[in-house]
């Protein structure tokens, strides 16, 4: 039969579906491990990294590009000017001010909201649509100045929050249980950093609830050694820094697995910074955003599960959101 149809001579016309864009602001440690991260799980058909220093930028994309023969097809972009990012799906704001060895993320707000100030506007202006996850810390404080400088309504504005800090949780109860960390759930909720909230009942192996048992089978599993857990997730990123610099790989799939579950509208529910006034008495005139169990899909956050605290671990959630609130107040935005 003739080959006649329109689909065999479509090789100038538009693609039949529609590409998938995701931009990386800072190409640096934490960019490039969520790019390559993301890369490698072929969740984009173009990524475009953009970074205020030309050559490192260069740099990097061209050594993804060299990846190609490997590597599912896909396009890279690069440039100092926003303008690369436009018509993205999802932007990721890494750009920022790292922690020295034993700095506390929060210390690093003032330099990274100058920097935001001239990342946010472009980067919304040219991708009116796009979801906005903010990666750079300190994290929840930086969520809320994205949200505000964007304009952009709450749901699409997300921050990487306790996704990291839940996986660090999960590794650290699988190790002591010696089963494969994707079989526990366990969340960590609150601010990603010094007053992250572990809730303990939220932790099951293979979908049985594991903390009773745990306690009963586990005699060290007392108050103190659950203290000792947290301090681990908490220290773990400081150990990290201490050791290495800066963390990278963690971070990068973690991201990864927002950017699956957003873009291919999963979904699947994963502790992220979502704005959370009115949740667990958090005050309505609040506007702070803390990690909180979010259902992510394509139009960004669809809805914020309701945890079961206990009465203290609420407590400590409003303690949280206090003192992030305090921070947000200090802002000029
Ligand atoms: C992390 O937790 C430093 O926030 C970064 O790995």
């Amino acid at each position: 039969r003739p080959v006649a149809d329109d689909s065999t001579h479509s090789s100038s016309s538009a693609p039949h579906r529609r590409l998938t864009k995701v931009s990386v602001i800072g190409a640096g440690n934490v960019g490039m491990a969520i790019a390559q991260t993301i890369l490698t799980q072929n969740l984009a058909d173009e990524i475009a990294l953009v970074d205020a220093l030309p050559d490192k930028l260069r740099g990097e994309a061209l050594d993804l590009q060299h990846a190609a023969a490997f590597l599912p097809r896909v396009r890279i972009v690069s440039g100092t000017d926003h303008a690369v990012t436009a018509s993205s799906d999802l932007v990721v704001v890494t750009a920022g001010a790292r922690q020295n060895p034993g700095e506390a993320r929060l210390s690093l707000l003032q330099r990274n909201v100058e920097l935001f100030r001239k990342i946010v506007p472009p980067v919304a202006e040219h991708s009116p649509d796009a979801l906005l996850l903010v990666v750079s810390n300190p994290v929840d404080v930086l969520t809320y100045v994205a949200w505000k400088l964007s304009g952009f309504p709450a749901s699409r504005v997300i921050g990487s929050g306790t996704n990291l800090d839940s996986s660090r949780f999960r590794f650290l109860v699988a190790e002591h249980l010696d089963v494969n960390a994707q079989d526990v759930q366990a969340y960590m909720v609150g601010e990603h950093g010094d007053s992250s909230l572990a809730i303990w009942s939220t932790i099951s192996v293979a979908g049985m609830p594991a903390f009773k048992s745990l306690r009963d089978s586990h005699h060290s599993f007392d108050e103190a050694a659950l203290e000792g857990i947290r301090r681990a997730v908490v220290g773990g990123a400081y150990e990290v820094i201490g050791l290495k610099g800066y963390t990278s790989w963690a971070i990068g799939y973690s991201v990864a697995s927002l950017a699956a579950s957003l873009l291919r509208d999963q979904r699947r529910v994963h502790p992220v910074s979502v704005l959370a006034s009115g949740f667990h008495g958090i005050s309505d005139g609040h506007d702070v955003f803390l990690s909180l169990p979010a259902r992510l899909g394509r139009g960004g956050v669809l809805g914020v599960a309701e945890l079961d605290l206990t009465e203290v671990e609420a407590a400590q959630l409003r303690r949280s959101a206090k003192t992030l609130w305090e921070n947000c107040q200090l802002l000029d935005l």
